[in-house]
């Protein structure tokens, strides 16, 4: 059913190939061994050397794929970002490509902002490349999030299997598949996407079982909600979910503009989620609303951008089916009280000033420059309690 959701080509001499994860983290890791170790067979093949394999990605990747490329020993070249622009560019990357590439792994739904990659644009760029070169440099798809919201609310958008070098996709049952967590899944194209090598065939339990997961055992009931969710929402009640989610966002995304204190930094195409930062050189930061707006009982994180953005920081909030219109409201009124009192209260960042990190200026007259210094301070201060690997 996934597969035919990503339009895999299947006829009757292909046959698409998946296997259900603990998430999309391990669904990952499997898809990067399926396409080191095809790249390594061909290299050896052409008695090439095949020590050397690398990952072309955004900076804006999932830390699992940071983790794929440490625990497999794969090198991670990363696209830098740029202010403005908070995902992988594919003319950038299709340049950073060379012989020892195993793929390059586009995200339909950035983590940090939502936004989808351009796989079109990527697949294009690499169809002419390959040909250049012969290098055949297939495409993986991050689709931890998108993978259960395009094919239902953009349809038309092409960044799956109808792009000849997508050669495998993961997607999050646990995050759109709408299941509790534990579930995620990942689809070859063909059978021959998927080293048989890679499977073992095990027949103690009464019958020839392949497997190819990190681990053996794995309880069933995450698997029994995903097919019962399919069945019982069918591609109709998929898609009004998620045609819901993205009005909820739309709702809390003019209802932060109408503050006017917020610049927007996600794209209403993508993942139904609101990614937003302070106007111009606020006396407070992010950090200090997503501290304040805990008090109200929300979590919505704050964390800085991948290099070379780092010197923005978002607040993001992630729109799922229980996330009612009422909540986006009452957010929005919430996130008002934060700004009201803040705008009351002496800055943190400037009593911050007075105290060790930050350089003593208190009593004088504080100087536009001083006070980006120490917001600068403040961020690090905060990033480095707080690890950004919660973003998930
Ligand atoms: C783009 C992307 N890839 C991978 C993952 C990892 O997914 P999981 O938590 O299902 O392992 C996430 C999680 O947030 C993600 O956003």
């Amino acid at each position: 059913m996934i597969a035919r959701l990503f339009n895999a080509p299947l006829g009757d001499t292909e046959t698409a190939m998946g296997v259900g994860t603990v998430g999309s983290s391990e669904a990952i890791m499997l898809a990067g061994l399926a396409f080191k170790r095809n790249w390594q067979n061909k290299r050896k093949a052409e008695g090439k050397t095949y020590d050397k394999p690398n990952i072309v990605t955004g900076a804006n990747v999932q830390v699992c794929w940071e983790k794929f490329a440490r625990y497999f020993e794969v090198e991670l070249k990363e696209i830098k970002l740029s202010e403005g622009y908070y995902v992988m560019d594919p003319d950038k990357a299709v340049e950073m490509v060379d012989e020892n590439t195993i793929c390059v792994a586009a995200i339909l739904g950035s983590t940090l902002t939502g936004e989808f990659e351009d796989v079109k644009r990527l697949d294009d760029l690499l169809v002419k490349k390959n040909d250049a070169t012969g290098w055949n440099t297939p495409i993986h798809v991050d689709a931890a999030s998108g993978g259960f919201i395009a094919p239902f609310i953009y349809p038309e958008l092409e960044w799956d299997f109808r792009l000849p070098l997508v050669k495998s996709i993961n997607v999050s049952g646990h995050k759109y598949g709408l299941v509790y967590a534990g579930i995620g899944w990942v689809v070859w194209r063909t059978q021959h996407d998927l080293p048989d090598e890679l499977i073992f065939h095990i027949n103690y339990l009464g019958a020839d079982q392949p497997t190819f997961t990190l681990n053996f055992s794995k309880g069933s009931t995450q698997i029994i909600a995903q097919y019962y969710q399919l069945i019982r929402l069918g591609f109709e009640g998929y898609t009004n979910v998620m045609e819901n989610c993205r009005e909820n966002m739309l709702v809390l995304k003019e209802g932060i503009e109408k503050t006017e204190r917020f610049n927007i930094v996600s794209k209403d195409v993508g993942v139904p989620l609101v990614a937003f930062s302070l106007k111009g050189q606020s006396f407070h930061s992010e950090f200090e609303i997503s501290e304040m707006l805990r008090r109200f009982g929300w979590i919505v994180p704050a964390y800085t951008m991948p290099a070379d953005a780092q010197h923005i920081t978002v607040l993001r909030v992630v729109i799922r089916e229980d996330f009612s219109r009422t909540l986006a409201e009452r957010l929005v009124a919430d996130i008002l009280k934060v700004l009201h009192e803040l705008d009351t209260l002496p800055s943190k960042i400037s009593r911050k000033m007075g105290a060790e990190d930050f350089g003593n200026v208190k009593g004088k007259k504080v100087k536009r420059e001083k006070l980006m210094e120490v917001i600068v301070g403040w961020r690090k201060f905060v990033k480095d309690r707080k690890k950004m690997n919660g973003v998930c």
